[in-house]
């Protein structure tokens, strides 16, 4: 059981912002007070370069921004912390994946299975990729709620695929796909499976481990913790067989003026640049406190007011909802007969905060049949009362209200 008093204690956002409610933490999430202190504490405290100073406070640094691998690796099950490379978030992460690994494995007529759910980030690197290798990409059939369908997707299987990229959550429909299956049928046609884990590392527990998943892409700004950074988990001996995204410094142990180049080993080959590091010291932070608050209370609690959001939607005749079974505090709807961002725009005006629009799942309208929803996301700073204002709102949006609101 969650105690949402104090959990609503811990965000600044809304002790600040009384007159709002905010359905949008699929888009970004709020930060709890510990969050920000252990950001403000390293730019008041410990400011200093990591891996680069031969000083007492970039040690220090150095190893609280090494141990943040370590507290990742358990949060998802991963054995080894050389599993987990630190990116910008899970955007860098799949391109690092396509253009590391695929760009380098895929060749000419090698299949890459996505769907029409994917967010742009998990398949304009694999259309780039496609282009240069002469890979095909292909769609798996999904079922028309756009719940997956495991025997569309055992058709699908020739010798030719080698990758299977998905999301482990779909970030408009908010359904779980049944990943642990993908993956090992996959893995019977010895194809690897990239799992964009964006929605899915800050709403239900994921063992790496136990879904023998090979790559899971993820960012911290959704899970509690600050934007700018993320991660890569890769199994280790994928890893080390992938060319990195960028090189300079930190990435390379030497290198001399003919050009010959050494460089470090993994998870540091993928690491050039100085990172974002007070954005890794907060989402240290961020994944002890989802700990402390238990990633199945917060799945449960997410799977309550969700249903009760759903529930009280179905209830209202103006509205067209487009994941009934959703579980995961995803909820994609529409006003009949009023443009998504018109109504999004009235429920600013009476304090709602919702995403309209395609939410960057360009080619979902292949599935869902419209090019536009309302995306209200809900996260375990919601409540029920909150619910039940956005649907008296609701109850009471109308056409005329919507325009003049945008007018
Ligand atoms: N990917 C984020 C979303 O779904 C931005 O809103």
């Amino acid at each position: 059981m969650l105690d949402i008093n104090k959990i609503r204690n811990d965000f600044p956002m809304i002790k600040n912002n009384p007159d709002l409610i905010y359905f949008d933490s699929s888009a970004t999430s709020f930060k709890p007070q510990c969050v920000i202190d252990a950001v403000n504490h390293y730019y008041t405290h410990d400011n200093s370069n990591v891996h680069r100073g031969d000083y007492y406070l970039s040690y220090k640094v150095s190893k609280a921004y090494e141990d943040c691998r370590k507290t990742i690796a358990d949060f998802i099950n991963a054995e080894d912390v050389r599993s987990i490379v630190y990116t910008n978030g899970s955007t860098s992460a799949l391109n690092l994946l396509a253009y590391g690994y695929g760009r380098k494995y895929l060749t000419k007529g090698d299949v890459i299975l996505l769907t029409y759910t994917e967010h742009a980030s998990n398949i304009l690197p694999w259309f780039n990729v496609a282009k240069e290798t002469g890979a095909l990409i292909k769609y798996i059939p999904l079922n028309d709620d756009g719940t997956f369908n495991l025997d569309k997707y055992i058709d699908c299987f020739t010798d030719a695929v080698k990758v299977v990229s998905l999301p482990y959550i779909s970030n408009v429909l908010g359904y779980v796909y049944p990943a642990k299956e993908i993956i090992r049928i996959a893995h019977e046609h010895n194809a690897i499976v990239s799992l964009d884990g964006a929605q899915a590392v800050p709403h239900i527990r994921v063992d790496v481990k136990d879904l023998d998943v090979d790559f899971l892409s993820f960012s911290s700004h959704k899970m509690l913790g600050p934007s700018g950074v993320g991660a890569l988990y890769g199994k280790y001996e994928l890893l080390e067989k992938m060319d990195p995204l960028y090189y300079g410094g930190d990435s390379n142990a030497r290198f001399d003026k003919e050009g010959n180049v050494i460089l470090k080993k993994v998870p540091y080959i993928f690491e050039s640049g100085t990172p974002c590091i007070e954005g890794i010291l907060g989402l240290n932070a961020a994944i002890q406190y989802l700990n402390e608050i238990g990633m199945d209370n917060i799945e449960e609690y997410d799977k309550e007011l969700t249903l009760y959001f759903i529930d009280k939607l179905s209830q209202l005749d103006n509205v067209t909802i487009y994941n009934k079974k959703t579980t995961t505090g995803i909820i994609s709807f529409n006003l009949n007969g009023i443009f998504a961002q018109d109504a999004a725009s009235y429920f600013s005006s009476k304090g709602i905060a919702v995403r309209s629009g395609n939410h960057c799942a360009k080619i979902l309208h292949n599935v869902i049949g419209v090019n536009e929803t309302i995306r209200a996301s809900l996260y375990l700073y919601n409540t029920k009362e909150e619910i039940d204002r956005f649907i008296e709102i609701i109850k009471d949006t109308t056409i005329e209200k919507c325009v003049e609101s945008v007018l």
